[in-house]
């Protein structure tokens, strides 16, 4: 991780890739991957689809919140996976360089349909659970997330391992702030 960058924050819609995109990228700078969602299960002892189900939305968004606190103040230095809804908070430009991964709706599902756990994939996802309204919320953010980007990466057809050379070849390119 160059001094320039704070940190390297992935935004985007679920399903895209963030997970998978922050470990390739995190090992390729040498530097550590972390995934909010991960650390928002820690924090409440429990699983994401639980927090939605027993606190509800609201308490999730909560969380969120605090956490984008805490990574603004104590971290640095390391690549983040964050879940669909993390770039709606206030200081996330102040956690770091933001790249949003784009990708149109359908190709979303075609690729979380082809993974080996697609199941798994869609059911700990509360917001997946009626895909019209998926599509509808895709849509929406769409233009939200490119407006809080620093960067854009379309990963449509492209795994990981490209994703993630295009990232540090754009980074090395562009001067970004820290
Ligand atoms: C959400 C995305 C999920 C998770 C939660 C809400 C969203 O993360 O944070 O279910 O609002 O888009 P992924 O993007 O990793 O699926």
């Amino acid at each position: 991780m160059r001094q320039t960058y704070k940190n390297i924050i992935l935004i985007g819609f679920m399903g895209v890739g963030k997970g998978s995109v922050a470990r390739v990228l995190a090992r390729k700078m040498g530097v550590f991957a972390i995934d909010g969602d991960d650390l928002i299960e820690s924090f409440a002892n429990k699983k994401i689809k639980k927090i939605f189900e027993e606190d509800g939305e609201a308490e999730f968004r909560k969380i969120e919140k605090n956490l984008a606190k805490f990574l603004e103040k104590s971290v640095n230095g390391v690549v983040i996976s964050t879940g669909g809804g993390f770039y709606k908070v206030k200081n996330l430009n102040k956690i770091g360089t933001v790249i949003y991964l784009k990708s149109n709706f359908d190709k979303i599902i075609e690729r979380i349909k082809a993974a080996p756990n697609a199941d798994k994939k869609l059911a700990k996802r509360p917001l997946l659970s009626d895909l019209n309204r998926a599509k509808a919320l895709h849509k929406e953010r769409d233009e939200a997330y490119a407006k809080k980007a620093d960067l854009i990466i379309n990963v449509e057809d492209k795994t990981p391992q490209q994703v993630a050379a295009k990232i540090v070849k754009l980074l090395n390119r562009k001067h970004l702030k820290g």
